[in-house]
């Protein structure tokens, strides 16, 4: 076990830090007793997922590669992979893995480990960029005024193996959201909203839309065309 200084985040993850904690606040909007941050890396987001953890409770970072400098000494920073938990079984309410996922070799194995270590309650967070084909929808500016909710599912079925792989580890309920990462954007609905698909949008809606509202709406579902973009898909499992 290592601690190590919090050092300032990365350019590289700063135009998606709302959509995570975004996505964080939505999963634990109460605090946890015990949250772990798996391939945490050099811990820049282990302090987001901090904020959700009660006083008193227990924040775990995970890695297999930790640095070794000495540091925070709040978290408890422990090297070990992802697809052997050193973790008794229902001991952890949260889990989130942000970057990660993708690399590891067998995630079928990681997702299971992740399900052996929650409690009943416990959810986890899957959060990774990808460069994808995608359809973005330019919405007329009502469709942002109108939906107010939540981050809506992501179209197309972005994110559908991902929900698939949750489900099929144990998780008894499986979302994911999708957000444009190109241009960053502040706001997770106006990242989110291009890529979500009518026929998702139009029942909780269409009836606060006038006949030419919906109809510009159905031309925008209709005209789009696929184009790469960098997307955010994080998806989340509870069990
Ligand atoms: C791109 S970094 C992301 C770090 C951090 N989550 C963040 O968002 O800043 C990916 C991390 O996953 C870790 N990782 C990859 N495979 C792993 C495994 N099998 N077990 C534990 N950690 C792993 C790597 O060591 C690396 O620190």
């Amino acid at each position: 076990m290592a601690g190590f200084i919090q050092a300032p985040l990365s350019e590289l993850h700063a135009p998606y830090a709302p959509l995570l904690q975004t996505a964080l606040h939505l999963v634990s909007p109460t605090a946890v007793h015990t949250a772990l941050d798996l391939g945490c890396g050099p811990g820049l987001k282990t302090a987001w997922l901090a904020q959700h953890v009660h006083p008193g409770g227990q924040v775990l970072g995970i890695d297999r590669s930790i640095p070794q400098s000495a540091g925070d000494a709040h978290y408890a920073w422990i090297a070990a992979d992802a697809h052997a938990l050193p973790l008794a079984r229902a001991t952890l309410d949260l889990v989130w893995c942000v970057a990660a996922y993708t690399f590891f070799e067998r995630p079928t194995a990681v997702l299971a480990e992740v399900r052996r270590t929650l409690r009943p309650q416990g959810s986890m967070i899957i959060a990774s960029a990808y460069q994808l084909w995608v359809r973005p929808r330019e919405w007329p500016p009502v469709v942002f005024e109108a939906w107010r909710a939540v981050p809506p599912p992501a179209g197309d079925g972005l994110g559908a193996a991902l929900e698939t792989a949750l489900r099929n580890a144990g998780f008894g309920a499986a979302t994911c959201s999708a957000y444009l990462l190109d241009p960053p954007m502040d706001d997770p609905l106006r990242a989110a909203l291009p890529l979500a698909a009518w026929d998702d949008l139009a029942p909780q809606i269409a009836t606060h839309l006038t006949p030419q509202e919906r109809a510009a709406c159905q031309a925008a579902e209709e005209a789009v065309e696929p184009e790469p973009r960098s997307v955010l898909l994080v998806a989340v499992g509870h069990c």
